[in-house]
């Protein structure tokens, strides 16, 4: 054989033998449909099950639910599908050339230099990707940024956050809101650390931004599970949590969205370590949610916005998810979910629509996530849980590379909305109150 056309096969057998640990071989997509409020409920209980990955959840009873099986659990599934009378369709055989596709596309990665970002393809995490990016920025822009550990992961990578700030405030009555943002905590979620990351380049990158960092700080950390992260990337596409290793069980893993300690395990989570949304053997077993816990300790009260990105759904979601009840400042809330879903569609970009709602009611039960948490016990005033769209991808949780730019350009728009309202209620407000003589 000539030896470039021997390079060439030696490169495309490298490509398609890219796992060779984990693979999808085997493993069907089936598509369940519940058509009643009790099969609707058999559903969601046997979604804390260990062997079902639930990928698309319902909003309605009719819609189908799409769910992957490994070849060990499918008889089983389909047994008990049977006899609960619960109608299903096979729509993928053999998961494995979904994947092979899909390796194919995300391995083809634009040359990028060290520190660069990119909304054109996804990145990786470690540091000669998104920690480089992260790294770059701060010793370039070292007025207005300031790098910040947050955490290590249970296999020890480096957690990154970065402040983005013009200095502190002149008037020590009155500190400066901050708007955290995290994304990532579900591994398989690509869309949402580049719509961290794409905030971060339009505060530190775009000058015309500026005005976005004089009386609000930002705290942004754009990959909060990069362990999941490196996992999904190298091994299993549709991996959802940690990869902590757990004390009695072979299965590997803590769903970080039902790990925090705010009526933990009390909905929508399971105490099964092989389910998908697994809570972890107590609150705060994994290292990344107790980073998350001790930055908002450590930042006592200066949180009055906490954002997380997930994917995807199109929801504006805010408290709460552990039960179907209302916050008190629901009013708030919905107003600005509502201006910032507005904002989003007329971007123009998508014209993604979003629905805003509690996170319960707008989706399902689930206790224990960042969201819950951040208000009740960070002392976060605003929070929302971001579900990003999916596009014109046609599975789950595999967006298109050529969708990320337009995604996250207009969910930058939501964001400014979110400032404008921040900066409103919590500085110009407040400074005014302050500096108004009182006699
Ligand atoms: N998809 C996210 C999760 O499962 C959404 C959580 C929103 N909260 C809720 N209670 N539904 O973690
Ligand atoms: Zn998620």
């Amino acid at each position: 054989m000539p030896m470039r056309a021997s390079v060439v096969v030696l490169c495309a057998s490298l490509l398609i033998n890219w796992t060779n640990g984990f693979s999808y071989e085997g493993y069907k997509l089936y598509e369940i449909v519940a058509n009643d409020i009790i099969e609707m409920k058999y559903l969601r209980e046997l979604e804390k099950q260990a062997g079902l990955n639930f990928l698309k959840e319902a909003y309605s009873l009719g819609e189908p639910n799409e769910v992957v099986v490994a070849p060990q659990y499918q008889k089983e599934i389909e047994k008990i599908l049977k006899s609960i009378g619960l109608k299903y369709k096979i729509v993928v055989e053999n998961v494995e050339e979904i994947m092979e596709a899909e390796r194919r596309t995300f391995s083809l990665r634009p040359f990028m230099g060290l520190g660069d970002v990119t909304f054109r393809s996804f990145m990786f995490h470690h540091e000669v990707s998104m920690n480089a990016y992260l790294r770059r920025l701060a010793g370039q822009y070292p007025e207005i940024t300031k790098l910040e550990h947050f955490g290590t992961s249970f296999e020890g990578r480096d957690m990154l956050l970065i402040r983005v700030s013009s200095g502190p405030s002149s008037n020590p009555d009155v500190p400066k809101p901050t708007i955290f943002i995290d994304a990532g905590i579900h591994a398989r979620e690509w869309i949402a650390p580049p719509a961290a990351l794409y905030i971060i380049h339009q505060l530190v990158e775009n000058p015309a931004n500026a005005a976005l960092y004089q009386n609000v700080d930002w705290a942004i950390i754009p990959c909060l599970n990069p362990d999941g992260y490196q996992y999904t990337q190298d091994e299993e596409r549709w991996w959802r949590k940690t990869r902590s290793v757990l004390p009695n069980s072979d299965c590997r893993g803590t769903d970080g969205n039902r790990n925090f300690d705010y009526y933990w395990m009390h909905a929508g989570a399971s105490s099964t370590p092989c389910a998908e949304t697994y809570a972890g053997p107590q609150a705060f077993s994994e290292p990344e949610t107790v980073a998350l816990k001790d930055w908002f300790f450590t930042n006592n009260g200066t949180v009055k916005l906490y954002l997380t990105f997930h994917s995807f759904g199109n929801l504006l979601l805010y408290p709460w998810g552990y039960d179907r009840i209302v916050p008190d400042d629901v009013g708030d809330l919905k107003y600005l979910g509502d201006l910032v879903a507005e904002a989003i569609y007329n971007a123009n970009k998508l014209n993604s629509v979003y629905m805003v709602d509690t996170s319960a009611l707008g989706l399902y039960e689930a206790a224990g996530t960042s969201a819950d948490w951040a208000k009740a016990v960070g002392g976060s005033a605003l929070s929302y849980t971001i579900e990003l769209p999916l596009g014109s991808a046609r599975y789950a949780f595999l967006n298109l590379a050529s969708e990320i730019l337009p995604i996250v350009q207009e969910t930058w728009a939501g964001i400014e909305v979110f400032h404008s309202f921040i900066e409103e209620r919590f500085w110009t407000n407040l400074t005014i109150t302050t500096t108004t003589p009182s006699s």
